[in-house]
């Protein structure tokens, strides 16, 4: 199994991260240039980029067009954007492939595949609105990267697990990282 994961320049880049980590392999990452910049303000010394393209077994930046998974030969079996920023979904709802995030995009629209957007954006202009939509009305599973509250979190990586959870289950991956409700819970 291949999953390609790219994070680009959406505020939120530990979302990205704990998907990466909870992914099983093989695990291809891509970091847009926005996202670098992003990353600058909110990652802290104990984890850079570098710590993050070891935990994939696969890395390219978006410059990198020429990697395996911009073929439609090459197969995966889901493209995750986390966090997609708003600039990357518009390119994707209007067909541009100017980088390997979004060509990658152009890929898995085409050849069907599972293909997941998480968003943190908010609030939401009407353009990114109909963006979004056209993604959801071309297969795409569109997910706000919104945490619920009634498994009772108390640290911020519960607030991540329950995100990250709730995309590996919709490609289809066995996670026991939250707690799910009708399991164990107190009333
Ligand atoms: C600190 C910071 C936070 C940002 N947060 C967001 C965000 O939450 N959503 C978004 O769509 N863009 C955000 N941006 C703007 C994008 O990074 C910018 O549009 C960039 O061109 C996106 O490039 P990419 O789509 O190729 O990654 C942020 C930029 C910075 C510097």
């Amino acid at each position: 199994m291949e999953y390609v994961l790219a994070i680009t320049g959406g505020s939120g880049i530990a979302y990205g991260i704990n998907i990466l980590k909870n992914l099983p392999s093989k695990k291809v990452l891509i970091i847009s240039n926005g996202a670098m910049e992003v990353a600058k303000y909110e990652l802290s010394n104990k984890f850079n980029m570098k710590d993050l393209e070891r935990e994939a077994d696969e890395f390219y930046n978006e410059d990198d067009i020429g990697a395996p998974q911009s073929s439609g030969s090459h197969k995966f079996d889901a493209y995750i954007i986390a966090p997609a920023s708003m600039n990357t979904i518009a390119k994707i709802a209007n067909g541009i492939s100017d980088n390997l995030v979004t060509r990658i995009a152009t890929v898995a629209l085409k050849e069907r595949r599972k293909f997941i957007v998480l968003f943190r954006e908010m609030p939401l202009s009407t353009i990114a609105l109909r963006n979004l939509l056209t993604l959801s009305e071309n297969g795409v599973t569109v997910m706000p990267a919104s945490p619920g509250f009634y498994h009772n979190p108390e640290r911020i990586d519960d607030l991540y697990e329950f995100v990250t959870s709730r995309v590996l289950d919709s490609i289809g991956i066995e996670n026991h990282l939250i707690r799910r409700w009708g399991e164990n819970v107190k009333y």
